[in-house]
């Protein structure tokens, strides 16, 4: 990572490349924030993009790509068999990964469809260090159940403990023991852990898991969407990693694994997805899947100019001033908000930086969905849209029972290089001043309700008049700032 002090002392992130495309944006007048959101049913995922200022709800398909990878789109190679395009991303994964094969498909949910129905059956059961929304949904939906190995650290949300993706190993022995390797189709290991806040494993823990499931013949899959943000952390905070190079991390880590997919929203930062595969007959399973939901073996779904911004992004995620630019400034904004006294996760982790709603609005009960009050409440603070992660993000047991979550989180992702330092700033200090005024906030209820992922779509209406008195503090304290 380039090393670079400023003379004053200061210390924030210096971006190593320059813009030079810009997209006009516009911040509406707190009224009209407050009318979006009721729109939107104090939903973020059905605001519309005009109506919002800074954009955090995912780093999903939303990264600032490099001129690199604009100038290969143009040459990539349209066919609907046997296109070069499809060549370049496959010799491409097989260099980093070292994989013999690679199966395209459009997103990293159709990756888990693909996976989960050839090897989940019912009653199989799949050790993770903690599941994603879409991952669990598929291995549920083919009669397979989630177990979270994760180790204690990693569900403490203020922490200094550097790798809180990690998988408790001897949780994973019992597991096994208890279950019987039959019944375990895949242990699952997810880099850059998304739903606790963007946390890493270490290289140390994966080659452990890796050594447990070899000596009991089951498989290791690697959930690589967010693996660049992971690898900037092994080299940045594992001591015995310090002097290998990226490539090198990502090697030495994918030798561990049997499968590797990602999404490539984020993964290479573009859009898409894949899954390299080392066995010849698991391939050769997996692969018949692909043409039925995905599209032929050599696009999978994808436009083959994505494919090429792929290649070229994954090269990219290689150098570390590149992978580096999203972890500091996530670094800068929790720094900043730990010292304002605004409770967020720490350490700091990938893909953005996440507030802590349980102890931001502890009058909030979970029932009343305190993460999604507390993004309905940013959004009209500051136009910023941010994306809950809780309650409101589980789904609700047979009986019609609440799944309350272990944590309630607002997540406000950083797509990587489209966010200046000082919108950082401004989006700090609309969350320090949401923070002083937040008895204020108040609670949600569902107006309606998805049966399945219902943080998609479901309609909510506030729990009382909250946010209009939210709207009379905000001029008081700012005036008549936008
Ligand atoms: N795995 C992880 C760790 C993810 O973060 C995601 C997506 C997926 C799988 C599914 O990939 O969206 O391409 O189908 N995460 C997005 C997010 C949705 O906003 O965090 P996908």
């Amino acid at each position: 990572m380039a090393d670079v002090r400023f003379f004053t002392g200061e210390s924030i992130p210096l971006e190593m490349h320059k813009v030079r495309i810009v997209q006009k944006l516009s911040l509406a007048p707190v009224e009209r924030r407050l009318e979006a959101i009721a729109v939107a049913g104090n939903n973020t995922f059905l605001l519309h993009n005009r109506d919002i200022f800074l954009d955090m709800l995912t780093d999903s398909g939303v990264n600032a790509m490099s001129d690199q990878q604009l100038a290969a789109m143009m040459t990539a190679d349209d066919s609907y068999a046997g296109s070069a395009t499809f060549t370049r991303l496959e010799s491409k994964l097989a260099e980093l990964f070292g994989m013999p094969h690679f199966l395209p498909a459009h997103q990293g949910r159709a990756c888990e469809h693909i996976i989960a129905s050839t090897l989940v059956k019912p009653g199989s059961i799949v050790p993770m260090n903690f599941h994603f929304t879409t991952t669990k949904a598929h291995i549920v939906r083919n009669g397979g159940a989630v177990v979270e190995l994760l180790i204690d650290e990693g569900l403490k949300t203020t922490s200094e403990f550097p790798f809180k993706g990690n998988l408790d190993v001897s949780r994973l022995k019992q597991v096994i023991s208890r279950h019987g390797a039959d019944s375990i189709p895949f242990v699952r290991l997810e880099a850059g852990t998304n739903l606790i806040g963007g946390q890493p494993f270490s290289l140390s823990n994966a080659r452990e898991v890796a050594a447990v499931c070899r000596a009991h013949g089951i498989p290791t899959v690697l959930d690589a969407s967010l693996l660049q943000d992971n690898l900037h952390f092994i080299k940045q905070r594992e001591a015995e990693c310090r002097d290998m190079s990226i490539r090198e991390i990502t090697r030495a880590l994918a030798d561990e694994m049997d499968i590797i997919y990602f999404s490539a929203r984020k993964l290479g930062f573009a859009k898409g997805g894949g899954i390299c595969v080392r066995d010849d007959a698991l391939f050769a399973r997996m692969r018949e899947l692909v043409p039925l939901f995905e599209g032929f073996l050599t696009y999978g779904g994808m436009s083959v100019r994505e494919m090429e911004a792929i290649a070229v992004g994954l090269d990219e995620t290689m150098d570390e001033d590149v992978i580096s630019q999203g972890p500091q400034f996530i670094q800068f904004m929790t720094d900043e908000l730990v010292r304002a006294g605004v409770p967020v996760v720490t350490p700091a982790g990938g893909l953005g930086c996440h507030l802590n709603a349980m102890e931001f609005l502890p009058h909030v009960p979970q029932q009343e969905y305190p993460a999604g009050a507390l993004a309905a409440a940013l959004y009209i603070a500051g136009g910023i849209r941010g994306m809950e992660r809780g309650t409101m993000s589980e789904a609700r047991e047979p009986d019609g029972g609440e799944v309350l979550s272990q944590m309630e989180l607002l997540r406000l992702a950083m797509p990587r290089r489209v966010f200046t330092l000082s919108q950082v700033k401004y989006a700090i200090d609309r969350i320090v001043w949401l923070h002083g005024r937040r008895d204020l906030i108040g609670g949600l209820t569902f107006t309606e309700e998805p049966a399945v992922l219902r943080f998609f779509f479901g309609r909510l209406k506030p729990a009382s008049d909250w946010q209009e008195r939210l709207v009379g503090a905000f001029h008081a304290d700012l005036g008549d700032s936008l």
